[in-house]
């Protein structure tokens, strides 16, 4: 059974959908969901559902981005994870981080990638007079919102589209799509090739 580690900044609706799918004869199972934020409402979504939770505040280490890594690493390393997913978490991660999870890590973007890396997709799909958008499953790499592509879904954007309504739109996707990859990955991932 894979081991799942989930990292949120949010809501953590995404984390919930992922959850909710690995049941039954699921090669994976949620093992942990940390947060950058100890108010992070999907960490009380993730107690609800009997997931191991942790907290690590990025803001007390004021940018160094290396130290914080280094107390969020703590709670991660002891769930003994196979696979990260990042799910709606809003922290760059340093290529040290990645570095050692590359390979095994997941991200949610909401955009068609290589369309619209960053921040404030939709806004910018919807100025751009785009007739669609969506969101993309792929694996992190050091390079922001780059790495290989597992999947994506699609929705037309309507006529007077708010970033907002679109984003909702898409958000239905995400939740279809995050865990239909997840288990895709997990089924080809090697055994026992685990993160240390
Ligand atoms: C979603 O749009 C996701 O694509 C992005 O963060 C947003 C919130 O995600 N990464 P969640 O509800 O916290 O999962």
């Amino acid at each position: 059974m894979k081991r799942v580690a989930i990292l949120i900044s949010g809501g953590g609706s995404n984390m919930v959908a992922l959850a909710k799918s690995m049941v039954g004869d699921h090669p994976a199972r949620p093992v942990l969901v940390a947060s950058n934020d100890p108010n992070a409402g999907g960490l009380v979504r993730a107690r609800d559902m009997g997931i191991a939770t942790a907290a690590v505040d990025h803001r007390p280490f004021k940018g160094d981005r290396a130290a914080f890594e280094a107390a969020l690493l703590e709670p991660i390393l002891a769930a003994e994870p196979d696979i990260l997913c990042l799910a709606g978490f809003m922290r760059v991660l340093t290529p040290a981080f990645v570095q050692r999870f590359e390979g095994r890590m997941l991200n949610i973007h909401p955009s068609l990638l290589p369309k619209y890396p960053g921040l404030h997709t939709h806004r910018r799909a919807i100025e751009a007079g785009d007739s669609e958008a969506g969101c993309t499953v792929h694996e992190v790499t050091a390079i922001l919102d780059d790495g290989p592509m597992l999947g994506q879904m699609r929705v037309p954007i309507l006529p007077g589209d708010t970033p907002d309504a679109l984003a909702a739109r898409v958000l239905v996707q995400e939740h279809i799509l995050y865990p239909t990859c997840l288990r895709a990955f997990a089924d080809r991932l090697p055994i026992g090739a685990g993160i240390r």
